[in-house]
């Protein structure tokens, strides 16, 4: 049965591919109606790490943001110096950045203007089910939808956007849609005076003409990515080719660092020098940890301190080490082989000393776990889910309001798989056995090869159809995705 299902999908998925491959391909050569000939470029090589602009607030109204955002097709340099048919969220890739507070009453006045539906998805918030932009609710090309929604408080960190219509993500991600979000804290205890940058890590695999390459399901390469995930040999930050980034010699910054990659892993290093890890997905940390090098997963993100702690003039380079995540029958050649991701250029010195860093920046409250409604196992195996793929009228997982839930994730075959819940963000409590030496707030946990994973999960709001998936995409496409159903509580009995 999974196995005719899994067929069933794959032959969709081809049949949407070619009839959008037929109409990009009569819009490429019609007038610049779909395709505008103008567009920022994505990316300008070996320059200064640009970051991608804020969505402006039309709203003047305290505490509410408002914001116009639009899908559509581009023409824009995917692989920089070469402009070709894009998709980009109003024009740019990345998408603009949509910059909130904790609290604030977010409006977003969607447009879709590709020539196919889709969603968007707002990765990691905490926020009503019909607003979540999964694949249950897609917006038909050229239609508009309003999201609307108020971000909790307590939830300042990074999370971002992207389409999740049925079976395309992977193909409209690859085609330049994502974007980040930040959400910040009106009282975040790191200093504000320390310097901010967003780093939106994607990769991409291009044609001769610098168009993505996306490969023939049927292909033995559309076999790899179906198995591996589709990986780029081109390693982009904020759609730039090995940018700079200036630090002064002294100084302390921030980086925020989303990956948006369909199934690429990195581990990322300054050679030389240590990192502060000091969040994740769900935000800050309690504590900093200072760690060589740190594991950040597709759709993974965090929050790091990099001290500048070298003489002017000198240069590093922020890389991504070998991590070994494939199954060793698909596994790339060059899977062992640092990359470069950009370079840290010192500049001159800094006059002022970087300021003091809390050694505590919040409380991260434990969720109670001395009442959980229900323990579950789920097996995650090759493009399966509990043996099974998606069935949007299929519910995987039934639980009510309130309740608190401790899910055991085992992934019982031979390459890692990112597991992703929407609407709630968890807690992880271990792996194989070991207990997490740090608590945060997580909303994607890596399972590797062969390995289980506890989480621990409340239910604490928003009934409703949530997704839970794998975040390789071409394995999410593919049907390794399950739906959790929230009741509203029982009725209490009167007496
Ligand atoms: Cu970013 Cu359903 O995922
Ligand atoms: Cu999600
Ligand atoms: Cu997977």
């Amino acid at each position: 049965m999974p196995r005719q299902l899994r067929v069933v999908r794959k032959s969709l998925g081809l049949t949407l591919l070619t009839l959008l491959a037929s109409s990009a391909f009569l819009r490429a050569s019609a007038p610049a109606r779909h395709w505008p000939s103008a567009g920022r470029f994505a990316g300008v090589s070996a320059d200064t790490l640009t970051m991608p602009v804020v969505l402006k607030n039309i709203s003047t109204v305290p505490g509410t943001v408002e914001v116009n955002l639009s899908a559509g097709p581009a023409r824009l340099a995917l692989l920089p110096g070469h402009v070709t048919n894009a998709y980009a969220y109003n024009g740019s890739v990345p998408g603009p950045t949509l910059e909130v507070h904790e609290g604030d009453h977010v409006i977003i006045h969607f447009h879709n203007d590709l020539p196919e539906p889709t969603t968007i998805h707002w990765h990691g918030l905490h926020i009503p089910a019909a607003m979540d932009g999964s694949p249950l609710r897609p917006i038909g090309a050229g239609k508009r939808y309003d999201y609307v929604f108020t971000i909790p408080r307590g939830s300042a960190g990074t999370y971002w956007y992207h389409p999740h219509p049925d079976v395309r993500t992977g193909y409209q991600m690859a085609m330049g849609l994502f974007g980040a979000i930040i959400v910040r804290d009106p009282k975040d205890p790191l200093p504000a005076s320390l310097p901010e940058k967003l780093l939106v890590l994607s990769d991409n695999r291009f044609k001769p003409d610098g168009s993505p390459d996306i490969s023939d399901p049927n292909s033995t390469q559309g076999e790899i990515d179906q198995e591996n995930g589709r990986e780029g040999n081109v390693l982009l930050v904020n759609g730039q080719l090995s940018p700079v980034i200036n630090i002064r010699s002294g100084e302390t910054q921030r980086w925020r660092v989303i990956n948006v990659s369909a199934a690429r892993i990195y581990r990322l290093a300054i050679p030389g020098q240590t990192l502060l890890h000091v969040g994740d997905d769900g935000g800050l940390f309690e504590r900093p940890r200072e760690v060589n090098d740190i594991l950040l997963a597709n759709s993974e993100r965090l929050e790091l301190l990099v001290r500048g702690t070298r003489p002017p003039g000198s240069r590093a380079s922020l890389q991504t080490l070998p991590y070994d995540r494939y199954d060793p029958h698909t596994r790339p050649e060059s899977w062992d082989v640092a990359r470069d991701l950009l370079s840290l250029r010192y500049v001159d010195a800094s006059s002022q000393p970087s300021p003091a860093l809390p050694s505590r920046m919040r409380t991260v409250v434990p969720i109670d776990t001395t009442h959980v409604l229900h323990h579950r196992v789920l097996v995650l195996s090759q493009g399966l889910i509990n043996g099974r793929t998606m069935d949007m009228n299929r519910v995987d997982i039934r639980s009510r309001l309130g309740a608190t839930e401790i899910w055991q994730i085992e992934n019982v075959v031979t390459m890692d798989h990112p597991f992703h819940l929407h609407g709630f963000q968890f807690q992880i409590l271990d792996r194989d056995g070991v207990p997490e030496p740090y608590r945060s707030w997580k909303d994607v946990v890596n399972v590797r090869k062969h390995q289980t994973v506890r989480v621990v999960v409340r239910f604490d709001d928003f009934p409703g159809k949530w997704m839970f998936h794998c975040h390789i995409l071409d394995h999410e496409d593919h049907g390794m995705m399950g739906i959790l159903e929230i009741q509203p509580p029982r009725p209490r009995r009167k007496s």
